[in-house]
């Protein structure tokens, strides 16, 4: 049941969606133009913050493999933690990845991808005591890789030492260059870094766990609200928070907080940047939506209720390196199979487990499932498919979707993976024009759109489920992007994509299902043009 006081702004959060859906004939409202002077500064600063430089020789670090993540123990306990450990978490979600030189263009990449590449997500730490780092809130800035201490804090009992991470979004690096649709990209990019800092943690032995404060707390232990501090810089609204942790024994509901010790500010430090020339009054609508989300209860979420058995794995490779090497890929040859069993390995990690890094950090009942447009997997034929990520799921998507599908199980397909055959022709033309009219979702081996439990998740948990139905998605997408990588192959998210059009080729009449995002992964093409540089190399190092 929700609060009669979320009913206005439920309403609000439906009529953003449809209002920025993207039609055949028309595009949601964006600029005409790009504005390259505009163009925001894709790096926060806080001005005059005292800055505390992180160790960059990663090469002292153990070696974490990707596939046996979930075996991995905590590398310290979390009370010994030095900056070389909080160096590695952070650096391997949220820092860069690499530099790509183009003529005279010279731009950054992230371990987190990011639409666009505009980065609209910012991450803070908060720390108490530590021996390594004086109890306080730090902003993480990852062009010096380097934490900008915002405030000294007093924490309510200081016998637990204790370590949290905090996202927050500036939807105007999104907006300047999308508009009002930019909003979904700014909450699909925060499901994105929920991934790659649980990845991050997970080489570490940790994971995460989330804590249950509304977005106002949040603002306020951030000193996001502190007005005084961000005088002249473009909005920043707060997402969530995370406790890092052991991993728990038990798979139970990681969101209760309990033992929670929140700090208390002493003293701020620091002025945000501005990020463009002239101040951004574009795209009010976005911030028309996030003013009332502020004010929402923190929204709860279902644990975790089905299990499935382990998933395949193929040969072993550091995480580090996989994190690193992870891109977008910008096209591919077309040409190449994927292997039936790289096919069902690839959509297996996409099955939520609790015993699974990165769904131990992220440990809830599904809401998001996906409609596979399969061209070139081998023994498969091309055509439409659906994944349902719960059996519970099952009901409601054979009855919101087209009658006349087959709903086939795919013979030879590991029980426990319910993938089903809905059409079999090919959807190579389909899949292009529906995402935007972009190859990359034709030329794959496969592509995919992600069908959120629309409807029932946001009556059920009320407007905050609408973001966290794209983080969702979004952490979906990071799985993928690290599972192609893993499997010699690559994948590229896709937020450009014809909402209702693709509803329509799946024969959802209502808002019961919507699909938030696509993905698609093949063998990439590559770009011999660019030129690529070390990560910190403008750090000497
Ligand atoms: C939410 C999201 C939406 C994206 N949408 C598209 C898209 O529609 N088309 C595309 O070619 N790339 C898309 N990308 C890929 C980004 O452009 C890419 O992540 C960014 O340029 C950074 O490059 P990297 O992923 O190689 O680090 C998307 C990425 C994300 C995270």
């Amino acid at each position: 049941m929700i609060a009669n006081h979320s009913t206005a702004t439920l309403e609000l959060v439906r009529a953003y969606h449809e209002r920025t859906k993207h039609h055949f004939d028309r595009y949601a409202a964006g600029p005409e133009y790009l504005d390259w002077e505009q163009q925001p500064n894709p790096f926060r600063e806080f001005e005059s913050a005292p800055l505390i430089k992180l160790p960059l020789d990663f090469e002292e670090l153990p070696k974490a493999g990707f596939n046996t993540l979930n075996n991995r123990q905590p590398q310290l306990a979390l009370k010994d933690w030095g900056l070389t450990e909080i160096s590695s978490l952070l650096r391997f979600s949220m820092g860069l990845a690499a530099w790509k030189v183009y003529g005279p263009d010279r731009w950054s990449l992230r371990c987190n991808p990011s639409s666009g590449n505009l980065h609209p997500t910012e991450t803070y730490l908060l720390v108490s005591g530590l021996k390594s780092l004086k109890d306080g809130v730090y902003h993480y800035a990852p062009y010096p890789h380097a934490l900008e201490l915002r405030a000294e804090t007093g924490s309510a009992s200081a016998n637990q030492p204790q370590i949290l991470l905090a996202f927050s979004s500036i939807a105007w690096r999104e907006a300047w260059k999308y508009g009002e649709r930019a909003y979904r990209y700014v909450q699909l990019d925060i499901g994105h870094a929920i991934g790659a800092l649980a990845y991050s943690a997970a080489a570490l032995g940790v994971c995460l766990q989330r804590l249950p404060l509304s977005r106002s707390e949040l603002a306020r232990l951030l000193g996001l609200d502190r007005q005084e501090d961000f005088k002249d810089a473009e909005n920043e609204y707060p997402d969530l928070i995370f406790r890092l942790r052991e991993p728990p024994d038990q798979p139970s509901d990681l969101s209760s907080g309990d033992g929670m010790q929140l700090p208390t500010a002493k003293q701020w430090h620091g002025t945000a940047n501005r990020l463009s020339q002239q101040p951004s009054h574009q795209w009010p609508l976005i911030d028309e939506l996030e003013h009332p989300l502020m004010a929402c209860p923190p929204c709860r979420q279902l644990p975790l209720a089905e299990s499935f058995p382990e998933p395949a794995r193929g040969p072993d490779q550091p995480i580090h390196q996989i994190i690193l090497q992870r891109r977008s890929a910008q096209a591919f040859n077309g040409k190449s199979i994927l292997p039936l069993s790289h096919f069902y390995q690839i959509l297996d990690h996409c099955l939520p487990r609790a015993t699974e890094h990165p769904w131990k950090s992220w440990p809830y009942q599904p809401r998001i499932h996906l409609l596979l447009f399969v061209h070139r997997v081998d023994g498969l034929s091309p055509g439409l498919y659906l994944l349902p990520r719960s059996q519970q799921a099952l009901p409601l998507l054979k009855q919101s979707l087209d009658e006349d599908f087959s709903w086939q199980p795919v013979e030879g397909c590991p029980a426990h993976i319910l993938l089903h055959q809905l059409v079999t022709t090919e959807v190579k033309k389909a899949a292009r024009a529906l995402s935007c009219h972009q190859d990359i979702a034709a030329s794959s081996f496969f592509s995919l759109g992600m069908l959120a439990e629309f409807d029932t998740a946001l009556q059920a948990s009320g407007p905050l489920a609408y973001p966290e139905l794209f983080w969702e998605a979004g952490l979906i997408g990071q799985v993928l992007y690290l599972q192609a990588e893993a499997h010699g192959v690559r994948g590229t998210g896709i937020g450009c994509f014809f909402d209702d059009a693709v509803h329509q080729v799946a024969g959802i009449k209502e808002s019961g299902l919507q699909s938030l995002y696509h993905f698609t992964v093949g063998e990439a093409k590559p770009d011999n043009r660019l030129q690529t540089l070390p990560a910190y190399h403008h750090l000497g190092s």
